[in-house]
């Protein structure tokens, strides 16, 4: 059955011609000979499509359509129109009616208009049904603020097909959890996410990471390795961190993504797989391909849908959410039981711009659930930088921090080392003091220390081995 159609007419005739030429096409279909009897209807069953005479006498199609919006919205109204009244049905269209008809009535019109209208309402449907799975899947996404739920239907409307996309934002945004989610939503949620971070893993393995390798390949290659392109074959591949790849390793991703097809180190034939590929930094790529870091045609290739997840500065109404989800979440994992938050540390959320975003939310609520001697978390138990009201560390600085605001990250935080000590050791407990200040935000402690993020995570990887 292609759906519900409920006509409004006034006059007998048209009722019934209307009736007979939706029932032929298997509508089912309900009749108001005025505009009072179509909102009962309305209240009582579940209604697609709404085809109303406008001038009628009593409520008007006009007065009925505003009517509906209130009663079903997610109905779509399609107005009938003698000539002399056009002006009205314009009027009407502004107030959100799919389309109008003017009468005499052609029968191919009617029939396609309200086929129309059925489409849209089916979409609409649709998309509110993955937003909500989206929202409340086991990624869970937590967040109702215009910003976010639009970034949600953006994901909702990209995650089926198989297109690229390419996620940007601030570090701690959720840019790997909307990965995953876009991954979960698509026909290829049963097969593998493989993720592989490109500023993580060292240049010279990151190929044989990428592309897997015979044996013999290499001195220590012993045995064949598949890459993770073959591992998400038929699934997705998450290429975190894209900003951070070398331009020999930009060409050779780049030729993978033309061809479809990879080789593996040492190996001899090209292989076929068949991957989706999600990309996420937070970088400028506009402004690294610009100053020839990053090549124009990767980025391209890469954006085909591009999603920017917004700061949680921006993201009005979402701290409390968020906070209340995360005190939940981790009085859980401690096995403490937790109320909530007092209205200062409340307060103080709010009022903090949240520099490293949901991370830095998120491991602010951790700390204060295990420090907390109550079942309410307390200004107290919060951060000393979101109990100051914190530095607004990126206002004004977009892509970079200013040097001021920097200074007020690290003021009043030293490092004593005994003489003595090594320089690897110096310099390894000034990057994981930094780290500490910055809530493990690798990306601002690159930028406070003035290294590459690559170096900080070459220089942790040292450390364990
Ligand atoms: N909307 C959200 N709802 C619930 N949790 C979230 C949300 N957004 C982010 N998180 C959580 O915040 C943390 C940081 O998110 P994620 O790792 O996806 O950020 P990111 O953008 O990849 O950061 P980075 O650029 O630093 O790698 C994760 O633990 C994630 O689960
Ligand atoms: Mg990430």
């Amino acid at each position: 059955m292609p759906g519900t159609l409920l006509v409004v007419d006034d006059e007998q005739a048209n009722l019934d011609s209307l009736e007979r030429v939706f029932t032929r096409e298997g509508y089912r279909v309900l009749l108001a000979a005025k505009g009072e009897t179509a909102l009962t209807l309305l209240r009582d069953e579940p209604v697609d499509v709404v085809l109303t005479d406008l001038m009628m006498p009593g409520m008007s199609g006009q007065e009925l359509l505003r009517a509906v919006k209130a009663v079903a919205p997610e109905a779509e109204t399609v107005l009938m129109t003698a000539y002399g009244t056009v002006e009205a049905a314009v009027s009407a269209m502004k107030d959100g009616a799919y389309d109008f008809l003017t009468k005499p009535l052609k029968r191919h019109a009617v029939l396609k208009s309200v086929a129309q209208a059925l489409e849209k309402r089916r979409l609409v449907q649709e998309n509110r049904q993955l937003r909500a799975r989206l929202a409340g899947g086991t990624t869970s996404i937590v967040g109702q603020s215009p910003a976010l739920r639009s970034t949600l239907d953006l994901i909702a409307q990209a995650a089926p097909s198989s297109a690229t996309v390419l996620l940007l934002g601030e570090s701690g945004t959720g840019k790997e959890l909307f990965a995953r989610a876009v991954h979960d939503h698509s026909g290829r949620a049963q097969a593998p996410f493989v993720p592989i971070n490109c500023a993580a893993i060292p240049e010279t393995i990151l190929e044989s990471e990428l592309f897997g390798y015979e044996r013999g390949a290499f001195t220590g290659a012993v045995q064949r390795k598949e890459g993770r392109f073959e591992r998400a074959n038929g699934g997705t591949l998450f290429l975190d961190e894209v900003g951070e790849l070398t331009l020999p390793m930009q060409v050779k991703l780049l030729r993978v993504l033309q061809e479809g097809e990879i080789e593996r180190l040492g190996g001899t034939g090209a292989i076929k797989v068949d991957c989706r590929v999600v990309a996420a930094t937070n970088q400028d790529l506009t402004a690294r391909v610009r100053e020839g870091k990053f090549r124009e045609d990767l980025f391209y290739r890469l954006n085909v849908i591009q999603v920017v997840l917004p700061p949680l500065r921006d993201r009005e109404g979402d701290v409390p959410l968020l906070a209340d989800h995360f005190v939940a979440r981790f009085a859980a994992k401690n096995g403490k039981p937790m109320r909530g938050l007092t209205a200062a540390a409340q307060q103080a959320l709010a009022a903090y711009t949240w520099p490293g975003n949901v991370r830095e939310l998120e491991n602010a609520i951790e700390r204060a659930v295990v420090l907390s001697r109550n079942p309410e978390i307390d200004l107290s138990d919060l951060p000393e930088q979101v109990r100051a009201g914190g530095p607004n560390l990126r206002a004004g600085a977009p892509g970079g921090l200013a040097g001021q605001a920097m200074q007020a990250l690290i003021e009043g935080r030293t490092l004593t080392v005994p003489l003595g000590t090594t320089l690897d050791e110096i310099e390894l407990r000034v990057i994981l003091e930094t780290l500490r200040h910055a809530n493990e935000d690798k990306n601002l402690a690159a930028q406070l220390l003035k290294i590459s993020v690559r170096t900080i995570y070459r220089k942790l990887n040292r450390e364990k081995e």
